[in-house]
Parts: structure tokens; sequence; C-alpha cells
């Protein structure tokens, strides 16, 4: 896969998510001090932003496997069981999406955290019996877009828990800084410096802008990337001045004009420009917040003046 090429593979080379990263540092060497399995992980935060990547660097930096999966692939306990009892001990087991464990998988996962005990039915009818397994003491890390999608008892187990944040102009650009010497790519710091700024805070999206720049550049440019080549091939893939994309464009201006700029209500928003609820919570949503083009209040979302004056609407007169 493309994307794993650039990923970092030691704890060291990854880059921003300071409090995160000064945090899984100690617990992990804490771990391998007293020779016990890192306690269960959860980590969340909007997609692209690091989730699986960390995940493989506590893997990693533990010197133990990483067992990948996630939440909707797991449809029976036995597809749990097969995994947990395949690991060695101290292992990491990876459960991308983890708000989206069916219930009765999630039900045998409780004492696996807990006591490091599978409990399962075998067989059916009179002839179904419980056992009980063993396992080894293991390290869960799960990942999810929204802590509040999981259900308190599963919360509730993880000892460790981590918000990713999304990531400032300074370490973004340092990013795209860094995979562009991986790709080997001629490019200023101008040039990085434009890519992570129109890049919703978000690491994967850098990375793919930058692979689209590169091949901007490459049949316009001699592959010579500056600040005036990325601007000129972003404005082609229509992302916009603030770093606003298609469908962030599409969702302000439905808010803006279908509904004079809110409040408005999530289903109402999905309804008109025909994303799901969920890419709307998780996707678009987030990144509007932290830069204050939208307010979610308890009457709906509302457009803020920034929205107003980015789409160079007069700003709303103050509403009763
Ligand atoms: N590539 C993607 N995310 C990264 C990060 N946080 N640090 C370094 N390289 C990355």
């Amino acid at each position: 896969q493309l994307e794993r090429a650039l990923r970092p593979r030691a704890l060291i080379d990854y880059i921003g998510q300071h409090k995160t990263k000064e945090q899984l540092s100690i617990f992990i060497q804490a771990a391998k001090i007293r020779r016990e399995a890192l306690d269960h992980t959860l980590l969340f935060g909007p997609p692209g932003l690091g989730k699986t990547t960390l995940a493989h660097i506590i893997a990693h930096e533990l010197g133990v496997n990483l067992r990948q999966t996630s939440g909707p692939v797991l449809e029976r306990a036995g597809d749990l069981a097969a995994l947990l009892t395949n690991l060695e001990p101290h292992d990491v087991l990876f459960i991308d999406e983890i708000h989206r464990l069916n219930p009765v998988v999630e039900e045998i996962l409780y004492p696996a955290l807990e006591d490091y005990q599978l409990d399962i039915m075998i067989g059916e009818g009179p002839a179904a019996r419980s056992v009980k397994i063993d396992l080894p003491p293991f390290t869960l890390v799960g990942a999810t877009t929204r802590a509040g999608m999981l259900t308190n008892p599963l919360r509730d187990r993880f000892g460790i828990v981590s918000r990713l944040e999304f990531y400032n102009n300074t370490d973004l650009t340092t990013i795209v800084a860094r995979s562009a010497q991986l790709l080997k790519l001629q490019i200023d710091n101008t040039g990085a410096a434009e890519i992570a700024r129109r890049s919703r805070g978000t690491p994967r999206i850098a990375n793919r802008l930058l692979r689209r720049v590169r091949d901007y550049a490459e049949v316009k440019y001699q592959g010579q990337i500056n600040a005036e080549v990325a601007d000129a091939a972003l404005k082609m893939l229509d992302i916009d001045q603030s770093g606003l994309d298609v469908m962030d464009c599409k969702y302000l201006e439905a808010i803006l004009y279908k509904f004079a700029g809110g409040p408005v209500g999530l289903d109402n928003i999905a309804a008109a420009i025909g994303e799901s609820t969920d890419t709307i919570e998780d996707v678009i949503e987030p990144y509007l917040i932290q830069q204050g083009f939208l307010q979610r209040t308890p009457r709906g979302r509302m457009a803020t003046e920034l929205s107003y004056s980015h789409f160079g609407l007069p700003a709303p007169s103050t509403k009763a």
C-alpha cells in the first residue's frame, strides 16, 4: 500500500501529537521495565491523523507482534476467539473502528480484557457447553473516530485513552517535507508549507495532496515544487485558499443558502447534500468546527461569521 511507505515506524520519527507521544513513551517504557503487557489503549480522533500508525509504533516499541482487524470484520464470537488464542505474550491486537463491534463479540471481549480469559460456548442445543480458555497477557489497541460511540463498559476497560488532534501547520509542514524526502521530490519550504496549510490538519490528506502536486509539477514544471506550483495544483483539485475541499464547501453552502445559516439539524443537512450523517460527523464537521466555520448548538448546526465572510456574504443580522 502506498500510504504505508511514508509511515514512521518508531515513536521518535512520529511528528506532532506531542501529548500523546509523551504519554505513550512513558507507559511503554514502564511496561517494558516491569515485563508486563501494556495496558489496553484507546486512540480516538478524526480519520487520517495517525491512529493506525500509532498502533504499529506501539507494537514496534514494545518489541511484539501486531495483529490487525476491524470492528465490522469480527462478525461472530469465534472470529475474535481465533485471533485471541493465537496471540503471543504481550502482543498487540489492533481493532480499528472498534465502535462497530457486534454486541455478541463485545461481550466475550470483556473477560478477555479484564482477566485474559476467554469464555465461549461451543456446540449447540443440549450438547452445548461453556469453555474457559486462558489467554496470554496482551494489549488491545482500539481506534475510533468518536470515543462517545463506544459503550460505557467497553470504554471503561481501556487504561490508556488518547485523543488525537488536528496537526498545526508547523508539524504538518515537517510531515510533508519528510514525505517529500522519502519520495525524493524537489520541494522548497514554501511548497511544503502551502500543501500543509491546505490539508485540513490531516497527514493522510497532506500525503495524498503531495502526490497530486508532484504529478502536476512533473508534467508542467520539471518536478520543481514551490508555493506557486502547489497553489496552482491545489486550485486544479478544488482545494480553496483556506484548504476547504469540495465537500466542506458543499456542506457550508447548504447551511448558508438552503437553511439561511441555521440552526439546522444534522439529518436535514445530510439529505440536502447526499452524504451519510456518519461521514458528516466524523469527517466533515470536526475540521470545520476546529477552524471556526461551524458551531454546534442545542438547536442545530449554525454557520459562523467566518463562514459568511468566507463565501462573500454579509454578516447575518442578529436574530432574536
Ligand atoms: N506520516 C503520517 N503521519 C505522520 C506523523 N505523525 N509523523 C511522521 N510522519 C507521518
